[in-house]
């Protein structure tokens, strides 16, 4: 007869499923059987009127792909509505506070949005906020933050000079990487967030980003070093992007600081032409 499971192999098994956050003081059993309403004199009524007949399946089940489909483009365009209404960042922080369109926001404690200066001559995107973000309600400020802290402050710059944001503004759980879905459902806000500040220089940080937002279908590594056009039909004219790597991937692959500190040059060399 098999055993039960140890306390720390459930815990563990959590872990590795994603779940590593406490978000309440008390457990809730979700599985638990769902007990009948109270008998209420309504309810009790002798005679009730017979159930509508059950709506077609590929109508009435959310998990049929084509209803999932067009939920996801339902969000998408609900989100390109409430960007575009936005004037500032604030603006756009309050538009993602009321919106419900990203499933990141379930299960996440806080909105990760931007940290820096709404009008700072240049912006960086990175991938997707983590367990720290999360905490904070601050992009990278976590392991991978402090190195991007050093590596701005290489060229002469820090959080009061430039504009901080990811693709997706709610952290996955476990820190999985963003769906295709919640990149998109996110994009307009980035991409209005680039439009109101309006910056010389737009960075996206590790492969990720560049992918969402140069659309060159090459990994950073082809990238980076290169500078790229960023337009939108409401930005003034072409901001200059270019991508350099992810700085969690510096952590890993010192060896790569090399050319990280080659790219971070050629930015500083662009925000310093006249
Ligand atoms: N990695 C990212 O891409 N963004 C963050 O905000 C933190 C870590």
């Amino acid at each position: 007869m098999s055993r039960p499971p140890f306390p720390r192999e459930v815990l563990r098994w959590y872990l590795e499923a994603g779940v590593d956050e406490v978000v309440g003081e008390v457990p809730v059993d979700r599985t638990a059987a769902v007990p009948p309403p109270p008998r209420t004199p309504a309810a009790a009524a002798p005679d009730p009127a017979p159930p509508p007949p059950p709506l077609p399946a590929a109508a009435s089940d959310p998990a049929q792909p084509s209803a999932v489909a067009e939920s996801a483009d339902t969000a998408v365009k609900s989100a390109y509505a409430l960007a575009a209404a936005a004037q500032t960042v604030d603006d756009l922080r309050r538009a993602l506070e009321a919106f419900d369109g990203c499933a990141l926001k379930k299960t996440a404690m806080n909105l990760v949005f931007t940290d820096g200066a709404p009008d700072a001559r240049i912006v960086f995107v990175g991938e997707a906020p983590g367990a720290e973000e999360d905490r904070q309600g601050l992009p990278f400020v976590g392991p991978s933050g402090r190195l991007l802290d050093r590596m701005l402050a290489s060229i002469g710059l820090d959080r009061t000079m430039v504009l901080i944001s990811n693709t997706v503004f709610w952290r996955p759980p476990g820190n999985r990487s963003p769906t295709t879905s919640e990149v998109a459902t996110c994009l307009p806000f980035v991409e209005r967030l680039v439009e109101v500040v309006d910056p010389v220089v737009l960075v996206a940080v590790g492969g990720p980003a560049a992918t969402a937002l140069l659309a060159q279908g090459a990994g950073v590594g082809r990238l980076r070093g290169r500078w790229f056009s960023y337009a939108t039909p409401r930005l003034p004219r072409p901001v200059d992007a270019t991508a350099i790597f992810h700085p969690a991937y510096l952590l890993r692959t010192p060896a790569q600081k090399r050319q990280a500190w080659r790219d971070l040059l050629m930015i500083r060399r662009r925000l310093d032409a006249p």
